[in-house]
């Protein structure tokens, strides 16, 4: 038997999640048990919960959220290889399933990279979502190399956020000239990540996002809440393009203008498509100290539900992470 968080129904918060005994989980074909010392929270968990995606992923009840883990090998399902027992992993655990707010969870190698050496499960665990959303999308939909080659100026909204943190290390490390929004407590950590301007959110300036040299972004990921285009328009370059990644009906209209319209700015709506290349690959940016995970914050997975009304409250910075304590040790 393992102790997990489960909650029964839509929209009950932090209160709808129950503690409960239940058996551990037996992995399948090319699954995994993992035993888990570190889990992530990211918005789309609690998103779940209130009801707010009920029509891309219909989830069966109980439902044990959380999808970013980090932690051990236990035991392989059949047709597994690449993995063995005592392996340390990252996994993203398919979000239909969830399973993260547990001491065990059973995960597909599709979305399971080994965790290096020097990568702790704490650090980890912030990679699945969060840090993959900011790789692929500055990269895919973006045109960013980790590799310096790149010249152009790039804007991060909400750049202290778990998917912020992370964008403003690699849009640095692609070589971009970077300006980012964040709030007046986290404007020297941002600088710190590398971001060359930084602006406070709640000035005029940062809510009109301009630059404070006066350059137009090239690339803008738009880690915040909804933006009407007329905010983006005059500070984008000729051929600027907004990276959104909350497609509300207004973005995708806006996207779909833009496309039809054959418009030279663009706006793009980005969902993050977890696989185990990728992550490995971040994954080793970080053990090679090229880029790192932000921890807001660690809770015991005794006390889940208050790293949970954490996050519903959206004022992380950087990652809310739930930690198995038995296994304290290996951190
Ligand atoms: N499409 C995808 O695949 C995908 C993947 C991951 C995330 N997302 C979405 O991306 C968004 C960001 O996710 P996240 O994990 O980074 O969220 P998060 O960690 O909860 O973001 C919280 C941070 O955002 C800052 N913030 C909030 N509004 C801001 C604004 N208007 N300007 C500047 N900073 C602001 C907050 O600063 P203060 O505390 O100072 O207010 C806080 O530090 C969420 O809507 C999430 O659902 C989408």
């Amino acid at each position: 038997m393992m102790a997990a968080l489960q909650y029964s129904k839509y929209g009950e918060g932090a209160a709808g999640l129950k503690h409960v005994e239940i058996p551990v989980p037996t992995p399948k074909k090319d699954e995994i048990l993992v035993k888990i010392e570190a889990a992530a929270i990211n918005p789309v968990d609690w998103k779940l919960q209130k009801g707010m995606l009920k029509v891309i992923y219909s989830i069966k009840f109980p439902y044990i959220p959380c999808t970013d883990v980090s932690g051990e090998v236990v035991s392989v399902g059949p047709g597994v290889t690449g993995f063995s027992q005592g392996d340390k992993v990252i996994s993203w655990l398919d979000l239909k399933r969830g399973g993260g707010f547990a001491q065990y969870a059973v995960a597909g190698i599709k979305y399971t990279a080994k965790r290096p050496s020097g990568v702790s499960a704490v650090e980890a665990a912030g990679l699945p979502v969060a840090g993959l959303t900011a790789y692929q999308s500055l990269r895919d939909s973006g045109g960013l190399k980790y590799d310096g080659s790149y010249k152009g100026n790039v804007l991060i909204t909400a750049a202290s956020g778990g998917v912020g943190t992370y964008a403003v290390q690699l849009a640095k490390l692609a070589g971009a000239h970077v300006t980012a929004t964040c709030g007046t407590r986290n404007i020297d950590l941002v600088r710190s990540l590398g971001a060359d301007e930084v602006l406070d959110y709640k000035t005029p300036e940062g809510a009109a996002l301009k630059s404070p040299s006066g350059k137009k972004y090239d690339v803008v990921l738009q880690c915040a809440t909804t933006m009407p285009w007329s905010t983006f328009q005059p500070v984008l370059s000729s051929k600027g393009k907004v990276i959104d990644l909350t497609p509300t009906f207004g973005v995708m209209l806006t996207s779909a203008f833009k496309f039809l319209t054959m418009s030279k700015q663009k706006m793009a709506i980005f969902v993050m498509s977890a696989n185990a290349k990728d992550l490995g690959e971040l994954a080793e940016l970080v053990n090679e100290k090229k880029v790192k995970s932000l921890i807001d914050s660690e809770f015991p997975l005794d006390k889940a539900e208050d790293a949970w009304a954490k996050s519903i409250e959206s004022h992380a910075t950087g990652k809310i992470v739930v930690t198995n304590k038995d296994e304290a040790a290996s951190y």
